[in-house]
């Protein structure tokens, strides 16, 4: 693989970011060996037919994760923080795509952020697509107070099986796209682990992993640097701000 190389001052920074990146402020990742998806079967708790056939399971899983959530909410890492160093610092265009759920990129200071996945901090009626910002718990008889039904309000979160968000304004990212960061990401879930191939076939953009360990498509990048993200991440900031 090429060694790093130097982007122009102004060029355009994208960054895919996966759940490791939050692993270090105290959330589990999904495909870890004690990851979340080791100990309940995303089948049961996080599809559009787990939700129709027992929304009972699907809202306590949600709410204990939204619980958890809060919690470390107050708790964004360094590498959270590296990156809204880079956006504040950086001349170019800096634009943060998380598969991740919580709310800690917005806690650690990243303003230009696209939720593909949701956010659990809001809810959306399944009858009226009604979205609130939501704290607590939530249930079958939880009201919307959009349409005043209950039985609707679930998660907005992305479940397997329905369209992420905001695919339009990602599209339009990677393609002006000068450097491509992926941080924290295993690369198994479509189509943000398809972001580095969109990339590679438009040519323009440099690569690099920053992950743990090298991920499923790890082949793909021009470079990886390996860690955990709280070390690499900073690091690899420092190394491009020290261009400026
Ligand atoms: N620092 C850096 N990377 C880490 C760290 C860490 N401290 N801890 C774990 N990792 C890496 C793992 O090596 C793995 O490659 O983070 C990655 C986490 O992978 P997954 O658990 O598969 O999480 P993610 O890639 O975000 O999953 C994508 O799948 O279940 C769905 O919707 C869910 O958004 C999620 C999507």
């Amino acid at each position: 693989m090429p060694q790093s190389f130097t982007p122009e001052k102004n060029s355009n920074i994208v960054i895919l970011t996966g759940a490791g990146i939050s692993q270090e402020s105290g959330l589990e990742t999904f495909r870890d060996p004690d990851g979340i998806w080791s100990k309940v079967r995303l089948e049961d708790v996080a599809t559009p037919e787990a939700f129709a056939k027992n929304p009972h399971d699907v809202h306590s899983f949600y709410n204990m994760r939204r619980e958890r959530h809060r919690v470390a909410t107050a708790n964004p890492n360094h590498a959270h923080m590296a990156l809204a160093r880079l956006e504040a610092q950086w001349l170019g265009q800096v634009t943060v795509i998380t598969q991740n759920v919580d709310s800690l990129h917005e806690s650690g200071g990243t303003q230009n952020l696209i939720h593909m996945h949701g956010v659990h901090s809001k809810a959306r009626c399944n009858h009226c697509q009604h979205i609130v910002s939501w704290e607590g718990d939530m249930s079958t008889e939880t009201l919307c107070d959009g349409c005043g039904d209950a039985g609707g309000m679930r998660p907005h979160v992305v479940w397997f099986g329905e369209t992420p968000l905001e695919l339009g304004r990602i599209q339009a990212a990677l393609v002006e796209c000068d450097l491509f960061l992926s941080i924290g990401t295993s690369g198994n879930v479509y189509p943000a682990a398809g972001f580095i191939s969109v990339v590679q076939k438009i040519g323009r953009a440099h690569t690099v992993e920053l992950n743990l360990e090298p991920s499923l498509g790890a082949e793909l990048f021009d470079e990886g640097r390996y860690g955990p993200a709280t070390d690499v991440v900073p690091s690899y900031v420092d190394e491009l701000l020290e261009t400026l």
